[in-house]
């Protein structure tokens, strides 16, 4: 049966570079024809997408070394998305119907080379989990970090995509105690009834760097930071011994109102990192190109079986996706943000 696709379609734009944080009027909604996919291409309705802090440094154009491009004023918005196969090139791996994986999110129609799509074959049960972020935690916590038996362990931004996943992963790798970070109270009292957090300590007016030597009084031996700044020095404070730093995000930096979300300076005791044998690693996903596939061989049944949470906030229509992306910055979403459409 030929597919009926509608004579416009939308997707979310970028209008103009904003001064500090990106807000809402600084995207548009616009009308397009669809997209035609020529012979070797698919063509993919859109179903899920994730609202993701970094698309801040893409807008803000200071993309030096990152695996994304920039963005543009006029350029569609990108990012995950999790969609179904419209048509699809004769004689290929990918039939209409097929649930996929793809980068080309912001918009309810994308056309895109097939090995761009990854098949979601044991799809979860409900398929925008695909766009949790727990392979990036697990990532992290095996390959940077290690986690040990009994470990503590610390994740800074712990209410995001990132950290929402890390308590349970890091539970599931053996850690001891588990502490995370947040900027609202309300976010703390789920991170501990929800999440396997067994302390919260809260960003904001007054040391942080008190209150998390008050959550962690034996210290930490283990650290996933999302959010650097006085969060990454305070942990420098309170870590053991042999300490070891997986350095994953840089919210502070990203998401400050100065600057383009490019950078993220922080000054860090040396003298401790040395005295304390600390190791500091960054981890991105892009170099661990394997951690995606062992992270579902390893966890996928639990992921099935909801074992493993999916903490997401769910927007309904991409209208309101820019409204998402501003209170995701001001730090109103609880979890992995995903615009069902
Ligand atoms: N290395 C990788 O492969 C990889 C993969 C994915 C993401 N990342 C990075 O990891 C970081 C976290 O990503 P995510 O998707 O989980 O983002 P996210 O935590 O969902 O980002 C939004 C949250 O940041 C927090 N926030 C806002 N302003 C802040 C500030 N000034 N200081 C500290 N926190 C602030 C708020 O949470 P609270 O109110 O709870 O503080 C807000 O809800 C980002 O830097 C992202 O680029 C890296």
């Amino acid at each position: 049966m030929t597919p009926v696709i509608p004579g416009k379609v939308r997707e979310i734009r970028l209008a103009r570079v904003p001064e500090g944080l990106p807000g809402r009027g600084d995207f548009t909604v616009a009308e397009v024809p669809p997209p035609v996919p020529d012979a070797g291409q698919v063509l993919v309705r859109n179903r899920h997408f994730l609202v993701f802090a970094a698309l801040r440094t893409l807008i803000g154009g200071e993309v030096e070394d990152a695996p994304l491009p920039p963005l543009r004023p006029g350029d569609p918005l990108f990012g995950p998305a999790v969609g179904e196969v419209v048509t699809a090139p004769e004689g290929g791996a990918l039939r209409p119907g097929d649930t996929v994986l793809h980068m080309a999110g912001w918009r309810e129609y994308a056309v895109l080379p097939p090995e761009q799509c990854t098949r979601l074959d044991g799809a979860l049960p409900d398929p925008a989990a695909h766009l949790g972020q727990g392979a990036v935690a697990y990532g992290a916590l095996t390959r940077a970090a290690e986690v040990r038996a009994g470990d503590t362990v610390l994740v800074t931004g712990a209410a995001g995509a990132v950290g929402s996943s890390a308590g349970s992963v890091a539970r599931l790798l053996g850690a001891g105690r588990v502490v995370g970070s947040t900027g609202s109270a309300w976010k703390a009292d789920r991170l501990t009834a929800e999440l396997g957090y067994d302390a919260v300590v809260l960003r904001g007016a007054g040391s942080f760097a008190a209150r998390l030597a008050e959550a962690a009084p034996q210290g930490v031996d283990v650290v996933l930071d999302t959010v650097g700044g006085e969060q990454l020095a305070a942990a420098v404070q309170v870590a053991r011994h042999g300490a070891r730093f997986a350095l994953v995000g840089a919210l502070r930096g990203q998401l400050s109102p100065q600057g383009a979300g490019g950078t993220a300076p922080v000054e860090l005791d040396g003298y401790r990192l040395i005295l304390k044998g600390i190791s500091l690693r960054g981890y991105t996903g892009a170099d661990h190109p394997g951690v995606d596939a062992e992270w579902s061989a390893r966890f996928g049944s639990r992921l099935r079986s909801g074992e493993i949470p999916f903490p997401s906030t769910r927007i309904a229509g991409l209208a309101q996706a820019p409204q998402a992306f501003e209170d995701l910055l001001a730090g109103h979403h609880f979890g992995t943000v995903v615009v069902d459409l």
